[in-house]
């Protein structure tokens, strides 16, 4: 009997310009912009870590290191912190260093998803492994990571998490198509990255959440640019579908792009909306400047 390959590793690709969100992003990284007080990358470590996956493999590149700094110690802060008995702030900025252990590689210049995903190939050798797209949030009670790692271990297939999307966003995902098999999973036979609307196969997009099997590795080697430019991970998805199956999984939960403006507005209103430090303020402020406003 073949044993069971687990889950065992994320890789985080960081890499990317995050030219949506110029200017804010010129010097500083995108998945390091806060969520009412804690950076996009912290609440994805925090839930790569619910997930009960310990090593975190990040792709950075230039500009970058701040992420790095994030996770570190910071022994002078935290001493500071202490002499002035502020211990519950010096115990967030303890814990913030040890939610995950973190192994950095340095994407040589952005040439696309795919290439940052190839970056973690030596570090992750030959087992499946976890994708979280580092400006990709999903907030849920089951974290939607070990959703997608109970679906691995039941088809021992690649597994993408997906989403509905309105017709005119359409053209802004990979888009799959593909045999539903229960409520929330499908075996997919279509991905295209980024179609125009009247040839996608499905309203069903892929969101920043993969569980891929080391071949990937093989096919992103051989990967030519595809979309912008980009060596683009879903054309090397598209191949290993075809290969060795690929699961699409529709997640329970809600999903926020912090990459986008929009989106990262949103996840800032939700992540506060949970804070009860925060959310009876809010709503007092909302529902006078809605009110103010009609
Ligand atoms: P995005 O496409 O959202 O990132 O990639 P981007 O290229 O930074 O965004 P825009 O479109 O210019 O605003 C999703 C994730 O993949 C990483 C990004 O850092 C982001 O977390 N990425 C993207 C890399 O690590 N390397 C790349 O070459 C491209």
């Amino acid at each position: 009997m073949i044993s069971k390959q687990l889950v065992k590793k994320a890789v985080i690709p960081a890499a990317g310009l995050g030219t949506r969100f110029l200017p804010a992003t010129k010097a500083v990284p995108k998945e390091l912009l806060p969520i009412v007080d804690v950076p996009t990358i912290q609440i994805i470590a925090e839930e790569i870590a619910r997930a009960g996956i310990e090593t975190v493999i990040l792709i950075t590149g230039r500009g970058k290191s701040a992420i790095e700094d994030h996770f570190d110690v910071h022994l002078d802060l935290e001493n500071k912190l202490l002499r002035e008995g502020k211990t519950e702030l010096a115990q967030r900025l303890q814990e913030t260093s040890n939610i995950v252990q973190i192994v950095s590689v340095r994407q040589q210049s952005p040439r696309g998803l795919g290439d940052a995903v190839l970056c973690a190939r030596d570090i992750i050798g030959d087992e499946p492994f976890v994708v979280l797209l580092g400006d990709d949030l999903v907030d849920s009670s089951v974290p939607c990571t070990k959703q997608m790692i109970d679906v691995y271990n039941k088809h021992q297939k690649s597994v993408v998490a997906l989403m509905e999307v309105p017709p005119d966003e359409i053209s802004k995902f990979g888009i799959c198509g593909g045999k539903t098999i229960s409520e929330r999973e499908i075996e997919l036979d279509i991905m295209v990255e980024k179609p125009a609307e009247q040839d996608a196969p499905s309203n069903l997009a892929i969101v920043g959440r993969y569980i891929l099997t080391p071949r990937i590795f093989e096919l992103l080697e051989q990967t030519q640019p595809g979309k912008a430019g980009e060596i683009q991970l879903t054309d090397a998805m598209s191949r290993l579908m075809k290969e060795q199956g690929f699961i699409g999984y529709k997640f329970q939960g809600n999903r926020y792009d912090a990459g986008d403006r929009f989106g990262y507005l949103q996840a800032n209103i939700a992540y506060a909306l949970k804070r009860p430090d925060i959310a009876p303020k809010l709503i007092d402020y909302m529902r006078r400047i809605v009110s103010e406003r009609s």
